[in-house]
């Protein structure tokens, strides 16, 4: 993997920021070709590579051959070691996820790898006036930002206070910006594109592969630090097909496969 060096030069390029892949092969691989499209190299991804859905292992060979920046989701670290406070569907979905790595393809060397990849993401990623996190600012791995924290001002100040600028995240799936001061905006209410200024903002990203703001199609962000404008992207994907793939698995709740049509 080729990991972000931080030259100058490079930093001037669209960034596409994914997010909460849950191992749906079909919804990343229509993120991976509007990517490709509009000719953008650097992919970073916000965590949850794994967990829920039926793909682990491809989707973790595609983060690990294509992703400069990746970083630990809650998701990954549930593989790696036991899960606090997983719901009994995450928790079997937690382990069959295990297994899947465990006799993965590739021979002992290729499936190490594997583990040492996943073992070695990092927290959080800085580059100053950017932060990329799952959760959250304070939490990194783990502290859920839903919208309605708006309302929860104690909260909402403590987690402007631990950014310089701009805080990019997932975890919740639900895509949107929080500006310093109690604002949310969902990516319809702003034409699904929003211009960074001298406002302090968390973007949420959304998720690839298991969207729950009730539109079913994959969602990513494109950081554009040139123009410094944020893009929602939303890109259909064949949904049934994977929730078909999550049926014929038993320890992979039919809830998951069902919820994919309804991106709920
Ligand atoms: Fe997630």
């Amino acid at each position: 993997m080729g990991k972000y060096d931080g030259s100058v030069g490079e930093a001037s390029l669209k960034r596409a920021l994914i997010s909460d892949i849950h191992a749906n092969w079909e919804a990343l691989q229509a993120v991976r070709e509007d990517i490709r499209q509009q000719g953008i190299q650097r992919i970073y991804c916000l965590g949850d590579i794994i967990g829920y859905g039926p793909n682990p292992v491809e989707c973790l060979d595609l983060v690990m051959s294509d992703c400069v920046v990746a970083i630990m989701g809650n998701h990954d670290q549930a593989a790696l070691f036991d899960p606090e406070g997983f719901n009994p569907i995450a928790l079997e979905a937690a382990y069959w996820t295990r297994e899947q790595l465990d006799k993965s393809p590739g021979g002992p060397a290729r499936v190490n790898r594997r583990w040492d990849f996943l073992g070695e993401l990092p927290r959080r990623h800085d580059e100053g006036r950017f932060l990329f996190v799952h959760g959250s600012p304070r939490e990194p791995i783990n502290e859920y930002v839903f919208p309605e924290d708006v309302f929860n001002p104690r909260k909402m100040e403590a987690l402007f206070s631990k950014i310089n600028q701009y805080c990019f995240q997932g975890h919740t799936h639900l895509p949107g910006v929080f500006v310093e001061g109690g604002d949310f905006f969902a990516p319809d209410e702003v034409d699904y594109q929003y211009r960074l200024g001298a406002d302090k903002v968390m973007v949420n990203v959304g998720s690839v592969g298991q969207p729950r703001d009730g539109d079913p199609r994959a969602c990513y962000v494109v950081l554009d630090d040139e123009e410094n404008v944020v893009y929602f992207r939303r890109v259909p994907y064949d949904f049934e097909t994977t929730a078909q793939k999550i049926y014929r698995i038993r320890e992979l709740h039919d809830s998951l496969g069902d919820r994919l049509r309804t991106g709920r």
